[in-house]
């Protein structure tokens, strides 16, 4: 049986005005998995992955248990250490674009230094060679030096990606990493991510618009509907019936 890296349980989340965004959460991710989660504008995805990591809070009484630890209950220094191992990649890739793509990836890393030295950029050697591996392992290795700016929507994400996996992560929440970018570049994306997953161990929880997508990559769908899961399984067992029933829409609409 393979680890469990991360277990919620009862995850709810009401935002201030009263929106119940998150009702009573419960899944687990195992090492190695790619998960894909899927469902309609404002079912919960986003919320689920920021309760996750505490960019915000859950309700009183919700669990995340990540490697071992109960998150929700994790103190300002805990917390900043227990974070360096949990990666985010987001949908608009969130580096900065004056900087080259080295310095964005080494950002990844400022959680293992002091204040002083991560404000100077007083990076360590292995760390800077480990930079430039992790590029060249996403395929840019002729672009290490260039900035941000000038680089195509794919290869941003790819400096993503490298920028999570610098941090030496177990566990990796990637909330809409495809869907600034053309079908091609996707693909790209979702392989980086699929072997992220299953050849490196490093857990994947993936929210996506694509049904067809989360179909190709994912070990296991989740399918959330009004802040509820109400699909979790293979992606064999993700009929078209169970598809309408998550998107309240006919399967050919949802496709379209
Ligand atoms: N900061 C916030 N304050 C109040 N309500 C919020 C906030 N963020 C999200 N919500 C609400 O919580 C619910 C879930 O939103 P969330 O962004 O998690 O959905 P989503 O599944 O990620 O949607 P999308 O597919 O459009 O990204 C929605 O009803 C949304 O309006
Ligand atoms: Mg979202």
């Amino acid at each position: 049986m393979q680890e469990t890296v991360l277990q919620t349980k009862n995850l709810t989340k009401t935002y201030g005005g009263g929106t119940l965004a998150l009702k009573e959460v419960s899944f687990a991710l195992k090492k190695g998995e790619m998960v894909c989660v899927i469902g309609p504008s404002g079912a919960g995805k986003s919320t689920l992955l920021r309760c996750i990591n505490r960019m915000i809070e859950a309700d009183e009484g919700s669990s995340v248990v990540f490697d071992g630890k109960e998150i929700t209950s994790l103190r300002k220094k805990e917390l900043a250490q227990t974070r360096r191992e949990i990666g985010m990649v987001f949908q608009h890739y969130n580096l900065v674009y004056r900087l080259s793509a080295l310095e964005n990836v080494l950002h990844g890393r400022m959680g293992y230094y002091s204040t002083f030295a991560g404000a100077f950029s007083l990076y360590k050697k292995e760390d800077i060679e480990r930079a430039v591996e992790l590029l060249g392992m996403l395929g840019l290795e002729e672009r290490v030096y260039f900035r941000c700016a000038n680089l195509s929507g794919g290869q941003k994400q790819r400096v993503g990606i490298a920028r999570a996996l610098i941090q030496d992560p177990k566990l990796i929440l990637c909330d809409e990493p495809i869907a600034s970018l053309d079908p091609q570049a996707a693909k790209v994306i979702m392989e980086y991510l699929k072997g992220i997953s299953a050849e490196m161990g490093i857990p994947c929880l993936v929210n996506l618009h694509q049904v067809d997508v989360a179909k190709i990559y994912a070990d296991r769908i989740i399918g959330m509907k009004d802040g509820h899961i109400v699909f979790d399984g293979p992606k064999e067992e993700l009929t078209d019936k169970r598809i309408e029933n998550i998107y309240g829409a006919k399967i050919h609409e949802i496709l379209a």
